[in-house]
């Protein structure tokens, strides 16, 4: 007895069971510093510290604003509470921290240091704090499973590192507009309970010479000492700029060098790189990055489920399955655009649920939506 009960408490400090000289008596050594064990024995004693740090992290880092604190401190506790094999605590806990991410408190991105700016005061990056969670998402099966992994390694990468593998963490999402390659980086982020740090790709690359080189320089500095998800959105646009900018050579020097950054860093940050062209990378860009994720357009399924799920919070009475069948080509957000509308029509004209009527006039604008912009791309 004793030995078995050595337990981590907050992910970093070790609390330890001894016996002294004289045997009857029971020591621990906690964080601060060495108590007498009084009643129990030691076993339970250590636990209950153990307990009670996990408790006060947990609201440290609530009170503090630190979310990436609170997911860890709620992990541990979880995880404490499996260890008893209080598996349904644990999975009502589970579920809880699971919630839409919306009514959790997001972490708070302000920071101490300036942003990184241009010479012209723009700035390079952008932080923000994620907002969405996988709950609010239809997503096939495979993506998830992916997308899963990729959390669990990252969230792991510590114990990878130790074992001589590194997790991946450069990830390039391609699809169509509005399949959910934006919202599942932000999804991801709030998951791993880190900031977003978004990259402005067309600040980095300067008119003035050298400022370029100065940009990246600063971007990386402030990189440096955190954890982020770093967000390239249309990240395409290095291959459409292709044959028009002078400054193309740049651009792709500022992605390798973003690259190697993140090869570099192996790996506090996560990086993703999202196109919905990706025609128009070469195969050299597609290569540096570790896992690729195709984002689809919803099939009739998903679209009559991402109607449910986004009409969640009211009452309806129409088909889903007739509604669905009539957005056949719309994009997830567009099927999203559809329900937020038939709910404003809804409440505009004072009714409890929203019908048939609501939702295929809202069908019938974003069918409108759809052609006007078909029409702006010929
Ligand atoms: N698969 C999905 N399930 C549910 N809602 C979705 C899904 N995909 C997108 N949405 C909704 O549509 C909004 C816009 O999607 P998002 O920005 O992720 O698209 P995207 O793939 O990044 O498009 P783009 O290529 O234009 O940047 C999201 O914030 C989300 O609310
Ligand atoms: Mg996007």
């Amino acid at each position: 007895m004793g030995w078995g009960c050595f337990t981590r408490v907050g992910g970093a400090s070790f609390i330890e069971p001894y016996r002294t000289a004289a045997l009857d008596r029971w020591w621990a050594i906690t964080e601060s510093g060495t108590v007498r064990v009084v009643g129990g024995t030691p076993c339970e004693y250590v636990r209950g510290v153990a307990r009670s740090d996990l408790v006060k992290a947990l609201l440290r880092s609530h009170q503090r604003g630190d979310d990436a604190g609170f997911q860890r401190a709620a992990k541990d506790l979880i995880e404490d509470e499996r260890r008893k094999r209080h598996d349904l605590v644990a999975e009502q806990l589970e579920a809880i921290l699971d919630e839409p991410g919306h009514r959790r408190r997001p972490p708070q991105v302000s920071s101490l240091r300036p942003l990184p700016k241009t010479r012209d005061d723009l700035p390079l990056i952008s932080l923000e704090e994620p907002r969405l969670s996988f709950q609010d998402l239809v997503l096939p099966k495979p993506v998830i499973e992916v997308i899963e992994s990729l959390v669990d390694e990252f969230r792991q990468r510590s114990a990878m590192r130790a074992h001589g593998v590194s997790p991946r963490s450069s990830l390039l999402f391609v699809g169509p507009a509005g399949s959910g390659k934006s919202a599942s980086a932000e999804a991801m982020a709030g998951q791993l309970g880190l900031p977003i740090a978004r990259v402005q790709l067309a600040t980095i690359v300067s008119s003035y010479l050298g400022e370029t080189a100065r940009n990246l320089e600063q971007i990386f500095s402030f990189l440096e000492v955190g954890s982020w998800v770093l967000v390239f959105d249309e990240f395409d646009m290095l291959g459409r700029e292709r044959s028009g900018r002078a400054d193309h050579g740049e651009l792709r020097r500022v992605v390798a060098a973003m690259l190697q950054v993140v090869d570099d860093h192996k790996a506090d940050s996560l990086f993703i790189a999202t196109s919905n062209h990706p025609t128009l990378l070469d195969s050299a860009v597609w290569r540096r990055f570790d896992e690729i994720i195709e984002f689809e357009s919803p099939d009739e399924s998903a679209r009559s489920e991402i109607l449910e799920l986004k009409l969640r919070s009211v009452h309806y009475d129409f088909d889903l399955s007739d509604a669905a069948k009539k957005m056949e080509g719309f994009s997830a957000a567009e099927v999203e655009a559809v329900a937020l509308d038939a709910i404003r029509l809804m409440v505009r004209e004072l009714d409890k649920h929203v019908t048939s009527l609501h939702i295929a006039y809202a069908i019938d604008r974003g069918e409108a939506r759809r052609q006007i912009i078909r029409r702006s791309q010929v």
